[in-house]
């Protein structure tokens, strides 16, 4: 057994002092007024994917539970290595849930929990970009926008205004005008931190996506059709919020572009990941806080630091890329510790209950992210189930804290972490 946690305590990035004027986000039992009786059908996030699983077309289902790999090897490794990393509690103190508000970028968020980036996810839940943003804004979590997200970062702004966060994707071919059009877009809505993902330099192949048919545009099959048709919520959910598109991108394919139009010009235009001269220049154009998404070695951690980033979420891209990328919970305590005070370290990649983000919390990460939990809410409760899946998270991750005796959050980074599995770079 080894103290990791020790050796990284002295090392975990501070938060920016100056925080913004923001009212104290709300902490404990969730306002839901359906919370217990929610509770009681999904007391966890397993509960919610497994009722995704069958109140979903078959396609949308695929499409966000999907990863590289045999038999997605890089999804499960990355939950058996949360699953693997042991905290030790220490007891005979008051037992507290504590408050689990965190401070990021200047910012106050109700819990160390937020949601990621994700392309899409119109297609597993209609109308998913606004349901997602509008709980965080209400629960006061970070949400980030994707650049292929389903809704355009002026509707985002509008719904949630104190937790907007985006999403860049690299211009394969267009010398970044869209790009640096996107970012000012951001910055003239408000946004509050920009996310440069560096983790998709080749497109790989996802099995479960290419069988049920979304390798290309969404344009429906029969066999599609005929899974819309059992799945009448989500039907429904179509007719109120029309076709899953990229919203944003629409501005630059042409107005009247249809979905098959706008989905080459993704596919055309998208793609490549940031090179660090690119990562520089935008550094230069935008203001806020700018965050690195993809790191898993400390020299490229060193690398990101080196052109002023505020910030870095370790990550595997929720083991959608390839299979042999390490789990990002064994790539963070070093990480954490090249980086010291000089950045803020976040993580996600395999976050599915409040454990998880206390785990990885203990390790050094000032925040994690989720991805598929939150559209395995959608996917169970349709537009109440961004909400559900945050009430269980933080309530799990205040109940973590409380079992380990941390009476603040803080107080669980020096618990003793068995972490067998941490990489040494
Ligand atoms: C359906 C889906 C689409 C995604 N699309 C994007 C994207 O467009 N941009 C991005 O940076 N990450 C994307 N991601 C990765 C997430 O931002 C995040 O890294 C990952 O989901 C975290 O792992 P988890 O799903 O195990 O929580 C996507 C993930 C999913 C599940």
């Amino acid at each position: 057994m080894h103290d990791s946690t020790a050796a990284a305590t002295s090392q975990i990035a501070a938060p920016n002092a100056a925080a913004v004027g923001a009212s104290k986000p709300r902490a404990g039992r969730s306002a839901n007024p359906r919370y217990a009786e929610l509770y009681r059908r999904y007391p966890t996030i397993d509960y919610l994917r497994r009722r995704a699983r069958q109140r979903l077309p078959h396609f949308a289902f695929e499409y966000c539970d999907g990863g590289s790999g045999k038999e997605d090897s890089g999804i499960k490794r990355n939950w058996a290595a949360l699953d693997a990393v042991e905290l030790v509690p220490r007891y005979g103190v008051m037992p507290s849930l504590p408050p689990c508000d965190i401070e990021l970028f200047g910012r106050r968020y109700a819990a160390p929990i937020g949601i990621a980036p994700m392309g899409g996810p119109a297609i597993v839940w209609p109308g998913a970009d606004l349901y997602l943003a509008r709980a965080a804004q209400r629960a006061r979590i970070p949400y980030t926008l994707g650049t292929v997200g389903c809704a355009t970062i002026e509707e985002i702004a509008e719904a949630a205004p104190d937790v907007f966060w985006f999403q860049l994707y690299r211009a394969a071919r267009n010398d970044h005008a869209i790009g640096f059009d996107l970012v000012r877009r951001a910055q003239a809505a408000g946004c509050h931190a920009l996310v440069l993902t560096i983790d998709v330099p080749v497109r790989t192949t996802r099995a479960r996506e290419v069988v049920v048919g979304l390798s290309g545009a969404f344009s429906p099959d029969l066999k599609m059709m005929l899974q819309m048709v059992m799945s009448p919520a989500w039907s429904l959910a179509l007719r109120k919020n029309g076709i899953p598109r990229f919203s944003n991108l629409r501005a630059y394919v042409g107005a009247n572009a249809s979905i098959n139009e706008t989905v080459a010009f993704a596919r055309r235009e998208m793609g490549g990941a940031f090179t660090w001269e690119e990562i520089a220049k935008y550094r230069e154009r935008w203001k806020g806080p700018l965050i690195v998404k993809g790191i898993l070695h400390p020299q490229d951690a060193e690398k990101a630091i080196s052109l002023g980033v505020d910030g870095m979420i370790v990550s595997n891209h929720g083991g959608r890329q390839i299979e042999a990328l390490p789990a990002p919970i064994d790539a963070l305590p070093a990480i954490v510790k090249q980086v010291g005070t000089r950045a803020t370290v976040m993580m996600d990649s395999g976050i599915r209950s409040g454990t998880d983000v206390v785990r990885a919390y203990a390790l050094g990460a000032a925040a994690t992210f989720a991805g598929k939990a939150f559209l395995w809410g959608l996917g169970a409760l349709g537009e109440e189930g961004p909400a559900h899946t945050i009430d269980l998270l933080i309530e799990e991750t205040q109940a973590a804290f409380g079992q380990l005796g941390a009476h603040t959050p803080d107080e669980a980074r020096s618990v003793v972490v068995r972490h067998r599995a941490a990489l040494q770079f």
